[in-house]
């Protein structure tokens, strides 16, 4: 598989991770220009690498966090929360222009099947806060396990919320979330960003309560095109 242009090119910021590197499989195997980054250029590198040699395609590159971000149009920050301001800090003077999706959730530091409300509103909203008019800030994928993404070659049946910046924005998201195959929906603007972060306490509690580790939502009564 090559890249193909007529996809953004994605940044996975912690591409790395579990969650990162399920959503950066899925991104690289559907054609998009993937970029990796870390807080370590040599670790983003080597985990494009094995993407590659894993899914046999030549979709993934990496680098370092800001570079990822410079190269990118869309930029997903897959990293703990609690370590997300000095990685914001860092990629901001590339950020103009891009699209951020935040994909960490409300939670309680000690007790994660717990909401906690973000001081700013929601992430979302501090990360808007941050950026300014300098950058367009969405959530989505906070419901979504990296159980799920990794069943690569089955329908997902949960579905993703996108909330926040603009009504073209968010569909420039489903549009490009569609194509890995999961289904999408517009939840509103960025003040709705709070349910969404936080209804993922919920799900950890449902996990929890019913011995799993996927539970996810998936809507009634709307169709999606
Ligand atoms: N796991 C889930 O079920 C799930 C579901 C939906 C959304 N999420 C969200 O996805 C994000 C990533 O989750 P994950 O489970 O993949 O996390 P993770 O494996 O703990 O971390 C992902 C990457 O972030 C970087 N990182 C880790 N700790 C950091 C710190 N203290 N400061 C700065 N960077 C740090 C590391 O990259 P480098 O060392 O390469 O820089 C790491 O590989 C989180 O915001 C989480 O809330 C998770």
């Amino acid at each position: 598989m090559l890249v193909s242009n007529n996809n953004p090119s994605i940044a996975v910021i912690g591409g790395t991770g579990k969650e990162g590197y399920a959503l950066a499989a899925r991104f690289a195997k559907a054609g998009f220009r993937t970029i990796i980054g870390s807080r370590s250029a040599s670790k983003a590198v080597n985990t494009a690498y094995n993407l590659n040699t894993e899914f046999h395609v030549l979709t993934a590159e990496g680098c370092s966090n800001r570079e990822a971000t410079a190269k990118a149009d869309i930029v997903i920050l897959a990293v703990p929360y609690d370590g997300m301001m000095p990685i914001l800090e860092d990629i901001k003077p590339v950020s103009t222009g891009k699209i951020i999706i935040n994909i960490a959730s409300s939670l309680d530091a000690e007790k994660k099947s717990r909401a906690r409300i973000n001081p700013a509103g929601s992430i979302a909203k501090e990360i808007q806060n941050f950026f300014g008019a300098d950058a367009k800030v969405v959530d989505a994928f906070q419901n979504i396990s990296p159980e799920q993404l990794e069943k690569y070659d089955e329908k997902i049946e949960t579905n993703v919320l996108v909330v926040g910046a603009d009504r073209e924005t968010r569909d420039k998201i489903i549009g490009i979330i569609n194509k890995i195959g999961i289904d999408a929906y517009d939840a509103g603007s960025i003040q709705n960003a709070v349910v969404v972060e936080t209804m993922t306490a919920a799900l950890i509690a449902i996990n929890i309560r019913y011995k799993t580790k996927g539970a996810g939502i998936r809507l009634v009564g709307v169709s999606s095109s």
